[in-house]
């Protein structure tokens, strides 16, 4: 048996599988984001514990002889998050999360700082990574920097907690910035540019390796016979990617979460920094991955949900079957946006608004608003020479069938709908926990069955089409007019 452990951005999510990965329970503890300013968002770390010890306390209670059979727990969680601890490993301040604002004078600052961020870190320097967080609190919180011993992503927080170690993996450590991604190996001279070393990061494995067991008092409180091995797990992303047996090179998937991802498993390291692609360590050796995020993608449907006070489901549903894009043009860009502007000021917009404008044609809007920003980032990989075929659809976005039936005309490639499409990444983390628990990836990644493929629409495609080059000249007409 194996857990898998994601920590979400809105919740924590437990599941339990058997030897032959079938789902014996699952569990989900809500987490809430706190926005003390305009641009911030931060999470109280000692809330994930809670919530792990909520949901693994119901995992015991819904299967507590399975729960004793458990060999492997494997983790994932929202990536980038700065998790600042004293040398006693307690938090320092609130975790700042992936999508904070607050960094981007620090951002061009280390660019030009330091130009090996582009080559061995391989990315922009982007507000949402850690790097440039821990020198804003430098700069802006200097005794909490000079108390900072050690610095965990979210995920390996929690596995502090659970095994009492200090241990990362290659797939989230990648969206440090710190990391040199072709080597799989922390960076002194990128460390070194925001006043760090080796000594404040932990140690790092493969997501399919072991990272340690769980420590033995938490195995009395959870009733398991022995104690697991707590397996290196991935960043939300790479775990989704292995949920969904995405770890063979080409294979894509697309992902509607709070944020929205699309992303294509590579054999090598390949950056393009250029359109504020992503090039990160996937969770499983020797792979890597590229893929364009966007900030917002069912944070903008709950937003629209939360203004007009409906509940997002209700209002998917007004919009019944699409013949071509809303009237009204919706840019989601709510917290600014990474691929591919490499934006933290940008802001979203409604453009279009008429006297018969209702809460369906704005939902249109948004579903289409979320999903150019995907055609987006397709523009930005396949300069980087990645093409895509087909792509599998994850999150709980993708529950929307008219939102998948607009990605697949606009992206014009089929969308494949696992019949279990909202693990995120618990799936994925508690294959891994099975790899580490085998010593073996033999078998684990495989390809979910489908309940539907979805085929692009030719006369969809290209009204899509059309309302793609119009709707990508709101960006570069609000930045000319000073939004
Ligand atoms: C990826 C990213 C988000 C978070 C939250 O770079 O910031 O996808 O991992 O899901």
């Amino acid at each position: 048996m194996y857990i898998g452990l994601d920590i979400g951005t809105s919740s924590v999510k437990a599941i339990l599988l058997g030897e032959d990965q079938s789902l014996i329970a699952s569990a989900t503890a809500e987490l809430t984001v706190q926005r003390p300013h305009p641009g911030w968002s931060e999470q109280d770390p000692d809330s994930w514990w809670r919530a792990c010890e909520t949901v693994l306390d119901a995992l015991k209670a819904e299967a507590p002889k399975a729960m004793a059979a458990v060999r492997g727990i494997g983790l994932s969680g929202h990536m980038h998050g700065a998790t600042l601890l004293d040398a006693a490993g307690k938090p320092l301040r609130p975790c700042i999360l992936w999508n904070d604002g607050r960094s981007g004078k620090q951002c061009s600052e280390l660019e030009a700082a330091e130009p090996k961020f582009l080559t061995l870190g391989g990315n922009r320097v982007m507000p949402g990574f850690t790097a440039p967080k821990l020198q804003w609190v430098r700069e802006n919180e200097p005794e909490i920097f000079a108390r900072t011993t050690m610095v965990l992503l979210p995920k390996d927080y929690v596995r502090f907690k659970l095994t009492g170690e200090y241990v990362g993996e290659m797939s989230d450590a990648a969206g440090t910035l710190w990391l040199d991604v072709a080597r799989r190996d922390w960076s002194d001279a990128l460390l070194a540019a925001t006043g760090l070393t080796r000594e404040n990061m932990p140690r790092l494995v493969e997501g399919s390796e072991s990272s340690g067991t769980l420590k033995v008092d938490l195995c009395g409180r959870w009733g398991f016979d022995a104690a697991p091995v707590v397996a290196g797990g991935g960043g939300d992303n790479a775990a989704s990617a292995c949920g969904v047996g995405a770890v063979d090179p080409g294979s894509a998937f697309v992902s509607l979460g709070t944020s929205g991802v699309l992303f294509v498993t590579n054999d090598r390291y390949s950056p393009n920094v250029d359109s504020a692609v992503h090039a990160f360590c996937h969770a499983v050796p020797d792979t890597w991955h590229q893929m364009g995020v966007i900030l917002s993608a069912t944070d903008s449907l709950n937003w629209l949900a939360k203004v007009v006070k409906r509940n997002p489901g209700e209002l998917t549903g007004l919009v019944g079957n699409v013949e071509g894009p809303s009237p009204v043009s919706f840019m989601p860009y709510l917290g600014g946006e990474r691929t591919p502007h490499n934006d933290v000021d940008i802001r979203a917009g409604f453009f279009g608004i008429s006297h018969g404008t209702d809460d369906a044609e704005l939902c249109h809007a948004v579903l289409d608003g979320v999903a150019f920003a995907l055609k987006d980032c397709l523009e930005a990989l396949s300069v980087a020479g990645t093409g895509i075929e087909r792509v599998l659809a994850v999150g709980g976005g993708s529950r929307s069938t008219v939102w998948l039936e607009i990605i697949a005309s606009l992206l014009n490639v089929p969308v494949d709908v696992p019949v279990d499409g909202d693990f995120g990444g618990s799936l994925g983390a508690a294959r891994l926990g099975q790899a580490a628990a085998l010593g073996s990836t033999e078998g684990i990644f495989t390809k979910p069955a489908l309940k539907a493929s979805i085929d692009p629409v030719p006369a969809l495609t290209q009204r899509y089409a059309e309302g793609y080059e119009r709707w990508r000249k709101l960006y570069p007409a609000l930045k000319q007019a000073g939004f």
